[in-house]
């Protein structure tokens, strides 16, 4: 007997009409359950551009180039004048959001509706089939991953028992500084480096040649690779039938840096496993060893071979973005406005002195330097969106939307950021801001009220305030305590800034030239 898709494309081949009816057909039936659901709820979508059949707003949206849409989604709201939208892509209805109260609205009133992730083809081959935890949907396994990391690998405890590794990172770091201060360093190549250097050293007990060896290098690009393509509204992410065809690309990419940031990973995993099983250890040392040595009720491992190399690249993946393009802005900032560095500079010689490197318990009191870090995170946040959020069932927002099951709630950091309504002059670094808004005194990175979308809110909330927050700001204070920094003599602006003016995500990375501040002695 025939299978019923070959003789549905004989006849399609073959009968032109007949192939129209039955898509006529197709069409009619998915506006009668769109429909359905907005008369059931009596209310509307939120506003949103002409959509196709079917495709959406695929032609006048996805089929641009990747930073063109970012600018496109903004300025489709803008001219809306409409701080949530609804842009209906395949079968999905995409929900970007720029308003703080409705932000809140979506991940803590209505925190449990939308805690899911979607699935799609970049999250899918980045965590091995959903096998780690950012990219899960809500369920069992994102449960068991979420209390592993909240109990064994980020918890207090954990944290404190790994600082010596990231102590010696951020001696490295000033080393490395120290040895190149007669050229221009490449700030973006720094920052990345050192976070992937203190992540490295957290999961592998391996400390850093920053930067030295081609491998180092080779994994932190492929990791800055798979998160650019990752949840980049690839065409394939929301027409999931196209993924064979990988019409822009995107598949081969991420497969090829996937290789790239995981061959290491792999190799070093097995090593370990093996080196527990023949009994050549004894006592943990890092995370990895924390991974492979936890045990359920039964006594049996709680994870297996693949759920820890594909936890191991998500710590990873975590752990570098953010913290190094937040102080590579800021010091971008600081070179446009000396004044804001000689600020920071005069908190660390009070808080910190000359005479000692600054130290992690030192990093509470540093509040300027972490206004600076947070005005970063307000207007130069590492994605436009934040990781997408998916509800598991139909619901009202504002009292006047009506959202379906299984839309993808996009929060713009980019949007709430530099909201107009929330923020005066906007587009302006001022990290004075952040200092009055504090209750204690103390400026946190996080802002509950996401008038700002640091570390995000909620259950699928970033776990790692703490470690995040710590690397980040240990980076730019040992930067600032150990150097001035100037622009190159032959470079007349600050490149970072003017780009970003054109197109925000196609900046170059930031160059400068560092002077030791402290006596010579402190470097060696
Ligand atoms: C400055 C540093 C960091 C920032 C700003 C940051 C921010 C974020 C954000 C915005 C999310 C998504 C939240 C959401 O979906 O609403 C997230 C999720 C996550 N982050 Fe971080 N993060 C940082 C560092 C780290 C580090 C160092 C780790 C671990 C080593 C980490 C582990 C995670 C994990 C596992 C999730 C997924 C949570 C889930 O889906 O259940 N992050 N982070």
């Amino acid at each position: 007997m025939m299978k019923i898709p070959n003789l549905l494309l004989m006849v399609i081949s073959n009968n032109t009409t007949l192939f129209f009816i039955i898509l006529t057909i197709f069409i009619s039936i998915i506006l009668k359950k769109w429909n359905t659901s907005v008369r059931n709820y009596n209310k509307p979508f939120p506003p949103g551009p002409k959509s196709w059949p079917i495709i959406g707003c695929l032609p006048q949206i996805f089929l641009k180039n990747k930073h063109a849409l970012i600018n496109r989604i903004h300025r489709i709201m803008e001219e809306m004048n409409t701080e949530i939208a609804c842009i209906r892509v395949g079968n999905y209805h995409v929900i970007p959001v720029t308003s703080p109260e409705l932000a809140c609205e979506f991940l803590k009133s209505q925190d449990s509706v939308f805690s899911s992730r979607p699935i799609c083809m970049s999250a899918n081959l980045i965590s091995n089939n959903y096998i780690a935890s950012v990219f899960l949907p809500i369920g069992d396994q994102w449960m068991k991953m979420r209390r592993i990391l909240a109990s064994h690998v980020l918890s207090p405890t954990t944290f404190q028992w790994l600082s010596c590794k990231r102590d010696e990172e951020a001696d490295n770091l000033l080393r490395f500084v120290y040895n190149n201060q007669c050229i221009s360093i490449n700030l973006r190549k720094v920052t990345r480096c050192y976070c992937g250097n203190v992540i490295r050293n957290m999961i592998f007990s391996k400390k850093s040649s920053f930067g030295s060896t081609i491998e180092e290098e080779e994994q932190v690009d492929a990791l800055f690779t798979l998160l650019e393509y990752l949840h980049s509204f690839g065409v394939s992410d929301y027409l999931p039938w196209l993924s064979v065809f990988d019409l822009d690309g995107h598949k081969a990419i991420i497969k090829k840096a996937y290789a790239k940031a995981t061959k290491y990973i792999d190799i070093e995993v097995d090593k370990r496993i093996q080196i527990w099983k023949d009994g050549n250890k004894t006592l943990e040392e890092d995370i990895l060893d924390v991974l492979i040595m936890l045990k359920d009720t039964n006594g049996n491992p709680l994870m297996n071979v693949k759920e820890i190399k594909a936890q191991v690249l998500e710590l990873m993946l975590a752990s570098v973005d953010n913290p190094s393009n937040a102080v590579e802005w800021t010091l971008a900032e600081m070179l446009n406005q000396p004044k804001l560095m000689q600020k920071a500079i005069e908190e660390l010689n009070t808080v910190v002195g000359i005479n000692r490197w600054v130290q992690e318990s030192d990093l509470s009191r540093l509040n300027y330097v972490k206004a600076c870090i947070k005005e970063a995170f307000r207007l130069h946040p590492f994605m436009a969106f934040n990781v997408p959020h998916v509800s598991v069932s139909d619901t009202i927002v504002g009292e006047k939307y009506f959202i379906p099951k299984w839309s993808i709630v996009i929060l713009s950091r980019l949007g709430l950021g530099r909201n107009s309504r929330v923020w005066e002059e906007p587009l302006k670094f001022k990290p004075e801001r952040h200092l009055k808004m504090e209750d204690d005194g103390e400026v946190v990175l996080t802002d509950s009220n996401l008038r700002l979308l640091s570390f995000s809110i909620g259950r699928r909330g970033c776990p790692a305030v703490k470690l995040g927050s710590t690397i980040t700001t240990m980076l730019l204070a040992r930067l600032l305590q150990g150097f001035t920094w100037d622009l190159p003599s032959n470079s007349p602006c600050n490149d970072l800034i003017e780009s970003s003016k054109i197109n925000h995500f196609s900046t170059l990375p930031l160059l400068a030239q560092a002077k030791p501040r402290l006596a010579n002695a402190m470097y060696i």
